[in-house]
């Protein structure tokens, strides 16, 4: 049977460890439970079983890990000690006979994308950002849809412009809108990100630092890697439609308590198709699952054991081609995304 391996790890300390060790995270304070993280060895959480390709009627089966870093000891660590909890997780997929590795969350942005990952391995990685570029845009489109909002009229901004997800779902939205606000921390990165952006299609494309500048768009795609949430209801415009991409998420909580005029996505979320049982609550309802998850499991059901996405840049030709296949398998996007609780990192 086709095979895959998914990694997830604990995006907030207490609530995620709590998961796989209720009284450990009751009994412990924060700050023990993430010095703990640290020091535990990787985890074979589950097997997975019952996802079914609505095309063939073949059936995958996967395993789901567990690397026991929190999105911010992924930033604050040195990198070399990152990578090497990642692949000594990956090495329990090798274990288990995994034909090829999905990434999630932080395991996936971290440092290049996978590239050292799939090298120190030696086997197909793929990070997922391709069909979350593809997931994203299309949940974005389909609220404007919903809410009758012309996008072609329409001004976007994208926080974290200038990164993996980011510019590429950039870069597929700029034949869709009038203007585009790419909006980062570093200038280097943010000029690139406009040329290329502006390369991409016909919308106006202007970058800047300031996230304040958000308030001028109608559409937001948020992407960024910060730890902590970095939209505010001051920063969103009135009506204003989000999708909040990133893992631990970028809008506060107080958006949705202070805006009920302001429509957020809470991260993307797919339905699996077939009686899935992933084995393990890692906070979404029953049968559904992230896009980078998902992606793993779409090149299992095609038989491609290869690093899909790897490295920081996702193409647009395959943002079209993994959209293509995910639907050509049954993985839709949910209807209604759940609201995840805060994380702390
Ligand atoms: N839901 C899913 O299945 C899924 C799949 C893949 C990724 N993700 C999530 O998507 C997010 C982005 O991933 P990625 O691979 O694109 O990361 P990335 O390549 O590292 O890009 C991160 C971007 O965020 C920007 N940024 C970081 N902190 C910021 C801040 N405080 N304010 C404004 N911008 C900030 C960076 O700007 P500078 O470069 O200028 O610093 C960069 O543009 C992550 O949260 C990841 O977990 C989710």
């Amino acid at each position: 049977m086709d095979n895959f391996a998914l990694m997830i790890h604990p995006l907030d300390a207490r609530r995620d460890v709590a998961r796989r060790y209720p009284l450990l995270a009751q009994l412990l304070p924060q700050v023990l439970i993430r010095a703990l993280a640290r020091r535990w060895p990787p985890l074979l959480l589950s097997h997975v079983q019952g996802v079914r390709s609505q095309e063939t009627g073949e059936g995958a089966e996967g395993w789901l890990l567990a690397c026991p870093l929190t999105a911010g000891q992924m930033l604050q660590l040195p990198p070399q000690a990152v990578y090497d909890k990642i692949v000594q997780t990956g090495r329990l997929a090798q274990r288990q006979g995994a034909r090829l590795l999905g990434l999630s969350a932080f395991t996936s942005l971290v440092g290049d994308g996978g590239v050292t990952i799939a090298q120190r391995l030696n086997m197909p990685v793929t990070n997922g950002n391709t069909l979350t570029v593809g997931l994203a845009v299309e949940a974005l489109r389909r609220a404007a849809e919903e809410r009758g909002l012309a996008l072609d009229g329409a001004t976007a901004a994208v926080v974290g412009g200038s990164g993996s997800v980011g510019l590429a779902s950039a870069e597929m939205l700029a034949p869709m809108v009038e203007k585009l606000i790419l909006v980062g921390r570093q200038e280097i990165r943010l000029s690139q990100a406009r040329a290329e952006t502006e390369a991409a299609g016909t919308a106006e494309v202007r970058v800047s630092k300031d996230i304040e500048e958000v308030s001028e768009a109608d559409v937001v795609l948020s992407a960024t890697s910060a730890p902590e949430p970095v939209l505010y209801p001051p920063h969103l415009k009135k009506g204003a439609i989000v999708c909040d991409v990133a893992l631990p998420p970028d809008v506060a909580p107080e958006v949705r308590e202070q805006r009920a005029d302001v429509s957020v996505i809470n991260g993307v979320v797919v339905d699996v198709p077939g009686p899935v049982d992933f084995g393990f609550d890692f906070g979404l309802p029953p049968g559904r699952a992230y896009p980078s998850m998902a992606e793993a499991m779409v090149l299992a059901l095609e038989g491609r054991y290869e690093s899909y996405s790897l490295g920081q840049r996702v193409y647009g030709e395959k943002v079209r081609e993994m959209m293509q296949l995910a639907h050509k398998h049954g993985f839709r996007l949910s209807a209604e995304a759940p609201s995840p609780a805060r994380q702390d990192g």
